[in-house]
């Protein structure tokens, strides 16, 4: 049986994970050289979902090879285009007609996650919810929309980034991670073509009105990160390295050295080091808990370190990159640059 379609949120700016958004949707960044998108789309496929609608905001022609690529691993992804700003629940409307049955599971495009879908499932058709949202613990709530529940989960409210620090601080406080189950019919309350909000509208007012909305806090030791800052995106790349996103990613299934890519036998290219397609890493080189995109270039006794270099770079010969540098695309460093 086919589980409940997806409308999978992918559109948007990318402004905080710029300069690596310029030419490319965030959606398409690679993760461990695959885009990141697939990831959401490989949790939905574990838990028998294999209907996806992306809801994007740019040209859909760098969607086209992602999505024929999603068909031959069996998931049958539509594209939702808006041609003007919707914001999130104005996307998810605008998908609506897209997407088949009553229940709708809808994610954050920018969620890495192996979350129990089925168990959050069951716990939605058990508390015979119109809502379920995924809550998480985070070390800093106040970047998020924070949740409120009472017993069995039922939210009592819905704070989306409040604006002092003070509510956020409570301890134990949880977060929405991002990932929800609906009934189709909760989107009859979205406007049709204009800007609206889940998470400033939609669901404060669900909450309001006493529709039975619940938060279903994850279990213990679900790995959970919005890849949404060059930081969080790096932290991605190297837990993936690390085998925590197995669940989902069978160990052997990702290129980390990209096939295309030429390391010279004397440069060191670290386990937790990530090489795009046509990179040239050179001789004495030595490139440790970084990212390079395709086509970087790391000349002669450069060292990479921490970094993210966006696609097209070229490092030139004893350059070193100092830890938290994120470079955008084609950007060009000699030993006398500042970076
Ligand atoms: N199609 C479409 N159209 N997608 C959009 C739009 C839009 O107008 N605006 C945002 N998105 C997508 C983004 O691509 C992302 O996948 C998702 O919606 C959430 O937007 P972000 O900009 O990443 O929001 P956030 O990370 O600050 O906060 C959201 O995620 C947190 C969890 O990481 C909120 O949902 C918070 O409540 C939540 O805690
Ligand atoms: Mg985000």
């Amino acid at each position: 049986m086919r589980g409940p379609a997806a409308l999978i949120l992918s559109g948007g700016k990318g402004t905080r994970l710029r300069p690596l958004t310029l030419g490319t949707p965030k959606p398409l960044l690679p993760l461990v050289n695959a885009p990141s998108l697939g990831f959401p789309l490989a949790l939905l496929r574990k838990h028998g979902c294999r209907d996806a609608v992306l809801c994007v905001s740019d040209e859909l022609a760098p969607y086209r090879p992602f999505v024929s690529a999603q068909k031959k691993l069996g998931t049958s992804v539509l594209c939702s285009r808006e041609t003007r700003e919707l914001g999130t629940a104005g996307a998810m409307k605008n998908a609506e007609r897209l997407a088949q049955g009553e229940t709708l599971f809808a994610f954050n495009g920018d969620i890495l996650t192996d979350l129990d879908l089925t168990a959050m499932l069951r716990f939605h058709r058990e508390r015979r919810a119109r809502i379920t949202i995924a809550l998480v613990p985070v070390p800093d709530p106040k970047h998020y929309g924070l949740v409120r529940t009472g017993p069995r989960g039922r939210v009592r409210a819905f704070i989306e980034k409040p604006p002092s620090g003070r509510s956020a601080s409570a301890k134990g406080v949880l977060i929405n991670g991002g990932i929800y189950l609906m009934d189709r019919a909760v989107l009859d309350r979205v406007p049709a073509g204009r800007n609206s909000s889940v998470e400033r509208e939609l669901f404060p007012g669900c909450v309001r009105d006493g529709l039975p909305v619940f938060g279903y806090a994850v279990p213990r030791g679900t790995y959970w990160l919005d890849i949404g800052t060059p930081e969080k995106y790096l932290q991605a790349n190297l837990d993936v390295l690390s085998g925590r996103l197995k669940k989902i990613v069978p160990a052997g299934s990702l290129r980390r050295i990209s096939p295309s890519a030429s390391i010279h036998p004397l440069a060191r290219v670290g386990p937790d080091a990530v090489v795009g397609p046509f990179c040239r890493v050179g001789a004495g080189a030595e490139v440790r808990r970084s990212v390079l995109l395709r086509r970087v270039t790391a000349g002669k006794d450069s060292v990479v370190e921490g970094a993210m270099i966006g696609p097209g770079s070229v490092l030139g010969d004893a350059v070193r990159v100092r830890p938290f540098t994120v470079l955008g695309p084609r950007s060009r460093v000699t030993a006398f640059s500042r970076v």
